[in-house]
């Protein structure tokens, strides 16, 4: 099974990435970004898919949700429920394996939050890590969990290396790989 594990996440100075239950801050061109980079399709031309916690999936506006053009799979422990466009999932090595059955290959995005993003760090398909960095300390209740030691910047032809601005707030974008079998298995293709 030939899956990609990307992590994506945007997170200001202390690691904040959310707020009662939202994003802290409303930055337009950065969701563009996202969006994206996770509906991208690689060589073998599969679909990509996210997998989110069952907080983010609420977090998103109805109409927006499923996100198009991509599986969406939610984690949840309640057996039963339900997620319109969605799969639900009991852990995130459910989502990789049924991920894995619908695609031969392909990229599965952890778009958040902090326990995915802590399943998703630890995972041996991790593959890159995507992360915004705000520069401001904003109020947050919800927090990326460290990144693992062994993360080397790399480039990305679709991410720009160059500071960003929307309204007052400035940002840059890093993509860090990681040195386990998921990064060996893609270099070797
Ligand atoms: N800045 C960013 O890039 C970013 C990205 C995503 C989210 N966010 C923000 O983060 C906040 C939401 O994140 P959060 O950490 O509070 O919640 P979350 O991870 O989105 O959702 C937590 C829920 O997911 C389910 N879950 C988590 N781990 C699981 C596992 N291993 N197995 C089965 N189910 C599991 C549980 O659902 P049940 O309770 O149903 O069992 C748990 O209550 C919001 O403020 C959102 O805006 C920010």
């Amino acid at each position: 099974m030939s899956i990609r594990l990307n992590v994506i996440v945007a997170c200001c100075e202390g690691g904040g990435i959310g707020i009662n239950g939202e994003l802290p801050w409303r930055l337009r061109k950065e969701m563009q970004h996202f969006s994206r980079l996770t509906r991208r399709v690689g060589t073998q031309e599969q679909q990509s898919a996210v997998v989110m916690g069952r907080k983010t999936w609420v977090s998103i506006p109805e109409k927006f949700r499923p996100l198009p053009h991509r599986l969406n799979y939610v984690l949840t422990t309640s057996k039963g429920s339900v997620f319109p466009g969605a799969e639900a999932c009991n852990s995130l090595e459910d989502a990789i394996e049924r991920y894995g059955h619908s695609a031969a290959g392909g990229t599965l995005w952890a778009i958040g939050g902090h326990s995915i993003y802590e399943a998703a760090l630890k995972s041996p398909f991790l593959y890159r890590v995507y992360v915004t960095r705000v520069h401001a300390s904003i109020t947050c209740d919800t927090f990326l969990p460290p990144l693992p030691p062994g993360l080397t910047p790399v480039s990305d032809s679709d991410v720009s290396t160059e500071q960003q601005l929307e309204g007052d707030i400035t940002y840059h974008y890093e993509v860090l790989q990681s040195s386990g079998d998921a990064a060996s298995a893609a270099a070797a293709e």
